[in-house]
């Protein structure tokens, strides 16, 4: 059990032999399978636009076929919501029932996250993990709520966890009895559609759950502007949560987002008191990991001037370790980027940097497929950074010692607060850094992506989110409704 009473997700070792074969033999069954998928709503499909699905690192690797959401098929899924009338110990129940059938059925989820989003055996692994976690730890939390629903709730998610996040939102919002109308990202619908499939197969009602699978702009759009709504859930970039904030301002009573999580331009600083081998492997990790498609991710790294040349050395010496390839195979410590649009995008950044002289380090990576390779740019400080770069490229800047409360003002000018990190072997330096810091996750002398359900709740400050943050105590209460009753006897 974990501190909260619940049991942890079932952990496995890619050093385990057994442990390996037993993820073979359930993922195995799905190398080649072809997924169909659709809306899954309370009433007939008419949608019959279809979109084929093929994997980001393998475009011959046929995964399946999305049909997408038509106008039709929103009105019909905002017409038959109905928020899930049910004790909520019963709701918990139901949503642990969940989190059971999310790991009897890991084979399939595993195979799709690798397929469909490109996820390497860690990533996958952890992504179930965290999904299920979600799913557990918001079963509990939603027991302690004394308030009722807000009503139907939109949980509009991105493609960078297509399995946790995705599960995570839902899970909060049917906890709380709410109805839930689910807008996976586009890309990673296929991920979306089974684990819905799984939750109502564990007893959650279709009418109190619902996918709408399509674009962003069309289907996403037109469910967060439906007065209907009740409340939503976002997780995403920045501009997209604005978009929403906008459109939901106009509406006739207007309202806000319940939660808006969204991007970051996140900041390591590495001292001279650091320890190279520590920080380096963390820095990689930060980085890298996920091919540097998550939000928390390490964009730029600030090392003191006086040991910046021999760390960045060992650094570029580390990065030469990592194996750049197919998600499907063990080996692979960076897997591709979603999609061709990525792709264009990350590579005519680098090459402007190259342009600039400003490429520092370079690996190479597989000619076929939406790669990037990892790289480090060379920029001044960050206010050389004009956007979040959703990719496997690291930025570096050195700083003097004496130059550092400058270093912190300018990240925080940024307005930008999701993660942090820092090397340093300097208590009252931490101290002094962290204090002065609008960031919402920090983290100290490890890496700086990967939060724990329930250990460490996630989200940002400013630009990066509203708050509360995931996986906290106080996430499940934002999907009730606040009231307050003055009795006099
Ligand atoms: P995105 O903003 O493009 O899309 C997110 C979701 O919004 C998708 O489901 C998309 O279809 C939908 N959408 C797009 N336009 C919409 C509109 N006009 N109305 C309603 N919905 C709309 O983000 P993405 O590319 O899927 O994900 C990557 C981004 O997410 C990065 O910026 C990353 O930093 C951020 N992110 C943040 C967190 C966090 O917890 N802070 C976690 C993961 C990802
Ligand atoms: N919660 C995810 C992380 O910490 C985004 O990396």
């Amino acid at each position: 059990l974990y501190g909260d009473e619940r049991p942890n997700s079932r952990g496995w070792d890619l050093h385990d032999v057994d442990d390996v074969a037993a993820i073979e033999t359930a993922r195995n069954p799905f190398r080649d399978h072809f997924w169909t998928v659709g809306p899954l709503i309370n009433g007939d499909v008419k949608s019959k636009i279809e979109r084929p699905v093929v994997s980001p690192s393998n475009h011959n690797d046929k995964v399946g076929v999305v049909i997408q959401a038509s106008a039709e098929d929103v009105e019909t899924a905002l017409l038959h919501a109905a928020p899930w009338d049910q004790d909520a110990k019963l709701r918990a129940e139901t949503l642990r029932r969940a989190a059971d059938l999310y790991e009897k059925n890991f084979g399939e989820l595993f195979a799709a996250l690798s397929r469909e989003a490109g996820k390497t055996p860690m990533d996958a692994i952890a992504e179930v993990r965290e999904a299920v976690d979600f799913l557990r730890y918001y079963a509990a939390r939603g027991t302690e709520l004394t308030n009722p629903a807000r009503g139907v709730v939109a949980c509009v998610s991105p493609w960078n966890f297509p399995l946790a996040i995705f599960s995570g939102q839902i899970a909060a919002a049917l906890a709380a009895g709410n109805a839930v109308i689910a807008k996976p990202a586009d890309p990673t619908s296929i991920t979306a559609a089974i684990a819905v499939d799984l939750i109502h197969q564990a007893g959650v009602p279709r009418s109190a759950l619902q996918l709408l699978p399509g674009r962003g702009s069309v289907v996403g759009a037109k469910i967060t502007a439906d007065p209907r709504i009740k409340g939503v859930c976002f997780t995403g970039s920045t501009q997209t949560a604005q978009t929403i904030n906008r459109a939901m301002a106009e509406q006739i009573v207007p309202s806000a987002p319940l939660i808006a999580e969204t991007g970051g331009l996140n900041v390591m600083i590495v001292d001279s008191t650091a320890l190279p081998e520590q920080a380096i492997k963390d820095i990689v990790a930060s980085a890298f990991q996920s091919a540097g498609q998550r939000c928390s991710a390490l964009r730029l790294l600030y090392v003191q001037e006086d040991v910046a040349e021999p760390f960045l050395e060992m650094l570029f010496g580390a990065m030469d370790e990592l194996v750049v390839g197919s998600p499907w195979d063990y080996r692979t410590d960076v897997g591709p980027v979603i999609n061709s649009d990525a792709l264009d995008e990350i590579r005519e950044y680098i090459e402007l940097a190259r342009s600039n002289g400003r490429v520092l380090k370079e690996l190479a990576t597989p000619a076929e497929g939406t790669f990037v390779p990892p790289t480090v740019l060379k920029v001044n400080g960050i206010a050389d950074l004009g956007k979040e770069i959703f990719g496997p490229v690291m930025h570096v800047a050195t700083y003097k010692a004496s130059d550092l409360d400058a270093v912190v003002a300018a990240v925080n000018a940024t307005g930008y607060g999701l993660t942090f990190g820092m090397h340093s072997r300097i208590d009252d330096r931490i101290e002094q850094v962290t204090s002065q810091l609008n960031v919402g996750n920090m983290y100290i002398n490890r890496n700086q992506i990967g939060a724990i359900v329930g250990s460490q709740p996630f989200g940002g400050e400013g630009l990066s989110g509203t708050g509360p943050k995931a996986g906290g105590p106080s996430y499940v209460k934002r999907f009730a409704q606040p009231k307050t009753r003055s009795i006099e006897f």
